[in-house]
């Protein structure tokens, strides 16, 4: 089985932005993580970033039939792209959002117009978040039936 972990926007400054808020871990090194336990889970990965809308809406179009889970850090889109959400919902992909920083003990315009469609939320637990997402969504009953 093959999942796609999707990050928008600034994701790729991870190390240097703001790092009181979203760790010192750089993106790479999150990636290296999640390649080695996708090695122990038996499973296949890829990766994706970008800062453009567009691009991050045509990577979601092209895992339609060739992917079989998405774990996706929209970035500030969370807040308010009703285009990734789209995109999401036509694809038919079960997909687990990720955060660094725990959204709810944030600004109140950090709210996801995503999440309700998603297996699951998993926010506030760092770099972290993409390894409990990883295992979660790699689960057989993961997409949220049972
Ligand atoms: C973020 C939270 C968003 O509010 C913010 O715009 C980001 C990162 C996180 O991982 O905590 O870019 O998605």
């Amino acid at each position: 089985r093959k999942y796609l972990v999707i990050n928008g926007p600034n994701l790729n400054l991870l190390g240097t932005r703001e790092p009181e808020i979203y760790g010192t871990v750089t993106l790479d090194e999150i990636e290296n993580r999640l390649k080695k336990l996708a090695k122990d889970l038996g499973i296949s990965i890829e990766f994706f970033q970008s800062n453009h809308e567009g691009s991050l809406i045509d990577c979601i179009h092209e895992a339609k039939d060739v992917i079989d889970g998405i774990i996706i850090n929209p970035g500030a889109f969370t807040h308010y792209s009703y285009a990734i959400r789209d995109a999401l919902s036509s694809i038919n992909i079960p997909f687990i959002e990720v955060h660094l920083s725990n959204l709810h003990a944030r600004e109140s315009f950090r709210i996801s117009v995503m999440a309700d469609i998603a297996i699951g939320q998993i926010t506030g637990f760092g770099a972290f978040g993409y390894e409990m997402a990883l295992q979660a969504i790699a689960l057989p009953h993961s997409s949220g039936g049972e």
